[in-house]
């Protein structure tokens, strides 16, 4: 089989940019589920279909005409990579990704991206759900006010207005909202690895999973 390395977790903790770092350095395929529910909110705002409607979401996200390059997210052949990291369109994504027949529409299209050597997945249910076959699972988190922080300098980084108030209380009821649904609930499973990234730089981490890797 392919090798895969699974790295869930709550937002902002740091995933995005530890598993792209970790393919990089391994050579393999990185797959960013969370773009995927990102890029279905975006897309059924842009068609008009309302958040809260589930199967016109999910019929939405079956035909998502979406292709990543690196460093860039095109939806029907426009780039969306800087829309589709807005809060807004972080809190559609979540409100649609409590959707069963979303997460399904979205299912076979993720196991698309396991190819050979391997591939590294960063989501909330990447160990759970889509690839409960991984070789290694790790579950990455950081201190609420750490990943508010962390999110509020990646905002401002991009020049996007933000209020860290707003952000930390948006964090909290997203990670609530992940951890609480029936579907692909947010949560360390037994059998992946905590990394605990409050006090650790980003090469720390990318480090420490390289390693487990090898091990
Ligand atoms: O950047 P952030 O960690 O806040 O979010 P993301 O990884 O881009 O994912 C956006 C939203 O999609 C999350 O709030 C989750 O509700 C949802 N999601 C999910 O349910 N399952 C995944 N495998 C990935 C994301």
């Amino acid at each position: 089989g392919i090798a895969v390395l699974a790295i869930d977790g709550p937002s902002a903790s740091g995933k995005g940019s530890v598993a792209q770092r970790v393919a990089d350095a391994l050579g393999f395929a990185y797959l960013d589920s969370g773009a995927l529910y990102r890029l279905s909110a975006l897309a059924a705002k842009q068609a008009g279909v309302v958040w809260s409607d589930e199967l016109g979401v999910a019929c939405i996200a079956a035909a998502l005409d979406v292709r990543f390059e690196v460093g860039l997210t095109l939806l029907n052949g426009r780039d969306v990579s800087a829309q589709i990291r807005s809060e807004e369109i972080g809190v559609g994504a979540s409100q649609i990704a409590a959707f069963a027949v979303v997460r399904q529409a979205l299912l076979a299209r993720q196991r698309d991206f396991a190819l050979a050597p391997g591939l590294v997945a960063d989501g909330r249910d990447m160990g759970s759900v889509v690839f409960p076959q991984a070789e290694l699972k790790i579950y990455l988190t950081a201190s609420a006010k750490v990943r508010a922080e962390r999110r509020y300098a990646q905002l401002i980084g991009r020049g996007d207005a933000a209020d860290l108030a707003a952000i930390t209380h948006d964090l909290q009821e997203r990670d609530a909202r992940d951890a609480a649904r029936a579907e692909a609930p947010l949560r360390q499973w037994p059998d992946a690895l905590l990394l605990e990234t409050s006090d650790l730089s980003l090469d720390q981490v990318v480090e420490q999973v390289i390693s487990w890797w090898k091990t």
